[in-house]
């Protein structure tokens, strides 16, 4: 688990504002803070890629510059994904790209409700670096249905969860069901989830933060 709540940084502020009642109010700054965490994490994650040294031709020279393979799938979940999406493709930006959708699905007024994933449309993921990325992680329900559904697309070499916020249940959960080599980037983790399967604290609803 990389956590980078513990961490002092920019990112702090960006999620402070994604937070704030008032702030998160101005929809087309919680998409670009949205989208700044994304590219901050995409930093922190490229780190602990492959590097072959590659030379690189200068107007002068030469110049042998470490370089990741570019082998990176960005598969998101609709609909709150999509400006954290954009923030990891601003930086992977010779990356492959996947859709996937997701809602709950809740029977009458019930708080219980089942996860249905009815959209993928994702490259061939066989041998790939796979980047799942969704800004909440809140029970990890999505997180386990995204996974059996991408089933059929081939074995990822890696597996890279990034998320803006989530909960400590929801990340255990994630971690029982996903194979143990899955990397888990995040920017904050929160203590609850409401009877709702909300997080507390958390911010709210991205996705209707994000697009209304
Ligand atoms: C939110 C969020 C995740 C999911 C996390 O999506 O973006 O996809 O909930 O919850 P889980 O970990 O309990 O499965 P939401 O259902 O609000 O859809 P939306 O982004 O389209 O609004």
């Amino acid at each position: 688990l990389h956590n980078f709540e513990t961490k002092n940084s920019i990112l702090n502020k960006f999620i402070a504002e994604l937070r704030d009642v008032t702030i998160q109010k101005d929809s087309m700054r919680f998409r670009k803070n949205i989208e700044r965490v994304g590219e901050v994490l995409s930093y922190e994650l490229s780190k602990t890629l492959n590097y072959t040294p590659q030379t690189t031709v200068t107007p002068l020279g030469e110049k042998v510059i470490p370089l990741a393979a570019s082998d990176i799938v960005i598969c998101s979940i609709l609909r709150a994904g999509l400006p954290f999406h954009q923030g990891i493709l601003n930086y992977f930006d010779d990356a492959e790209n996947g859709f996937i959708s997701a809602y709950r699905h809740h029977e009458g007024n019930s708080d219980d409700f089942e996860v249905i994933v009815n959209y993928f449309a994702a490259p061939d993921l066989e041998g790939k670096t796979l980047l799942l990325v969704d800004p909440m992680l809140a029970t990890g329900r999505t997180l386990e249905n995204v996974l059996k559904g991408l089933v059929g697309y081939g074995t990822p070499k890696e597996i890279h969860i990034v998320s803006v916020i989530g909960s400590e249940e929801g990340i255990s959960y994630v971690n029982s069901v996903f194979p143990e080599t899955t990397q888990l980037w995040i920017a904050a983790v929160d203590e609850k989830l409401n009877s709702k399967g909300y997080i507390i604290p958390g911010l709210g609803d991205a996705g209707d933060l994000a697009y209304g």
